[in-house]
């Protein structure tokens, strides 16, 4: 395997970032500095090294998605010492990792796997997986919020794609509704919200692309379907 699709095979980085820690003499194979390009390894006899960590490689890929409740940080390892997701997935024995995050406060699909050029993929903006949340808000929407809901608005000095936003129900002091957006920055439904002067009360992801939540217990994770496999790493 080259050494750039191992990196990335292990999450170290994408292939075109690997060529640059590659390039940039960050990458030791068997002890010895490994700057050329095209080196070969086998990954079952050679020891990689990245910053001087070594590279673990796992033959087994796994696929899972989580539903993760609030309260939960998005992280390998969080220097407070809040609850991770990572506590919740104590029964997979292979190093995984998050797809993405979902935020403290936020619920919904969290897709996992150890698959790293997989992660780097999905995570790259040019994608632009559409993902949908369920979310409550305090108050009403009138047509004007929805409208600049929908067609765009600069959040952080940028211009969100346009989403879309679907009525489910008006209850006396909030409504529900369905936002589809496109991207995925930092915190982007809050802020959109935040925008129009509403407060979200609860936020909930429920779909990545096709794959769906679905019925999965808050807390609870399942392996992904071979289908759901296939369709994610058919992504272009
Ligand atoms: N948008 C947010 O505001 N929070 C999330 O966790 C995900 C999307």
């Amino acid at each position: 395997m080259r050494l750039n699709k191992f990196l990335a095979r292990c999450g170290v980085a994408s292939r075109r970032s690997s060529d640059l820690l590659i390039n940039n003499g960050k990458v030791t194979v068997n002890g010895k500095l490994a700057n050329a390009m095209g080196i070969i390894i086998n990954p079952d006899k050679d020891i990689v090294t990245c910053n001087g960590v070594v590279v673990e490689f796992a033959q087994d890929i796994v696929y899972y998605m989580l539903n993760k409740p609030k309260g939960y940080v998005t992280t390998v390892t969080d220097p407070y010492n809040r609850p991770t997701v990572m506590q919740l997935l104590s029964g997979i024995n292979l190093r995984v990792f998050p797809i993405g995050r979902l935020d403290f406060a936020t619920e919904g699909l969290l897709l996992i796997t150890n698959d790293g050029d997989l992660t780097n993929k999905l995570t790259h903006p040019s994608h632009n997986i559409q993902k949908i949340y369920q979310v409550t808000v305090t108050g009403t929407l009138n047509e004007n919020n929805i409208k600049e809901l929908e067609s765009g608005m600069v959040i952080d000095g940028y211009k969100t794609a346009p989403a879309s936003v679907e009525i489910i129900t008006q209850l006396e002091n909030s409504i529900d509704v369905n936002v589809k957006i496109h991207e995925g920055r930092n915190r982007q439904v809050r802020k959109m919200f935040e925008q129009i002067g509403k407060e979200i009360t609860h936020l909930k992801r429920v779909q990545i692309g096709e794959i769906k939540l679905g019925k999965l217990k808050r807390g609870e994770y399942r392996a992904l379907t071979k289908d759901e496999i296939n369709y994610l790493k058919n992504i272009k």
